[in-house]
């Protein structure tokens, strides 16, 4: 069994740290910065056997040289953005398996944030990590890629089971959740799932991981391809993507 612990990094990046007791693995996915995951390193005695990264930008990679120097760990990144990250061990591609922490894990290729970002999907633990092309309630910028591949790229994050948790790269879901409470103001479960972000951050807590079961009911993101939503938020137009679209550039000026 994994453990999966959260890292805050920079203003809002979450670092994700895995631990395989059994087999004596540790792996962080996206460390924008070094400095907190060698303090809990170094507090919980582990070694570092692997760096993954999703996509190239800074605060995803920022901490990946120094982290190398420190422990030699391999370093796996997608094999699409080779140009852009350093240093790399395994390029990894979509479809594609990789052992990460020991667990076996499916390459799901998402362009759009970027050209080649890539998501992490573990069956057996039942969680995905998803950088910066899902997040709670929202979904990344579409910086490199267009709407259409970005769109394409959420249903396949959509199409993983119900019960799988998700992990994203930063902390942005009070914001998301405005936007979403702001065209949908009468979806019951969202009032719901609301109630218990606002709480967290209240509090001071992530609120990462989430369900993605749940998400596919609250994200608008997500459902640019249903008819009654659309329809309800007044966003029609001739297809799901051109309406994802209509969605991001509303959430890009709100
Ligand atoms: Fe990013």
């Amino acid at each position: 069994m994994l453990k999966i612990f959260i890292i805050n990094a920079l203003s809002d990046n979450y670092i994700y740290l895995l631990r395989n007791e059994q087999k004596n693995l540790t792996s962080v996915i996206d460390p924008g910065e070094a400095e907190p995951v060698i303090k809990f390193l170094n507090d919980e005695n582990w070694h570092l056997d692997e760096i993954i990264n999703t996509h190239h930008h800074n605060d995803h990679i920022g901490g990946n040289d120094k982290l190398l120097s420190v422990y030699k760990s391999k370093l796996i990144a997608p094999s699409y953005e080779k140009n852009r990250i350093s240093n790399v061990d395994i390029f990894v591609s979509d479809n594609e398996n990789v052992n990460i922490a020991g667990v076996s894990t499916n390459v799901i290729h998402t362009p759009g944030h970027t050209l080649g970002h890539v998501c992490f999907y573990m069956p057996k633990e039942k969680c995905l990590f998803s950088g910066d092309t899902l997040f709670y309630l929202g979904c990344g910028r579409v910086f490199e890629g267009t709407i259409g591949q970005m769109w394409l790229s959420l249903v396949k994050l959509r199409s993983l089971p119900d019960e799988t948790t998700v992990y994203c790269g930063h902390e942005y879901t009070l914001s998301n959740m405005k936007f979403a409470n702001y065209i949908e103001s009468n979806n019951p479960l969202l009032n719901k799932v609301s109630l218990d972000i606002k709480n967290k951050r209240e509090k001071g807590l992530p609120t990462i991981p989430f369900n993605l079961g749940i998400e596919k009911k609250i994200n608008p993101f997500l459902r640019a391809d249903d008819d009654d939503f659309i329809q309800s938020v007044g966003l029609r137009t001739n297809n799901a993507s051109e309406s994802f679209g209509k969605i991001r550039l509303k959430k890009d000026n709100f």
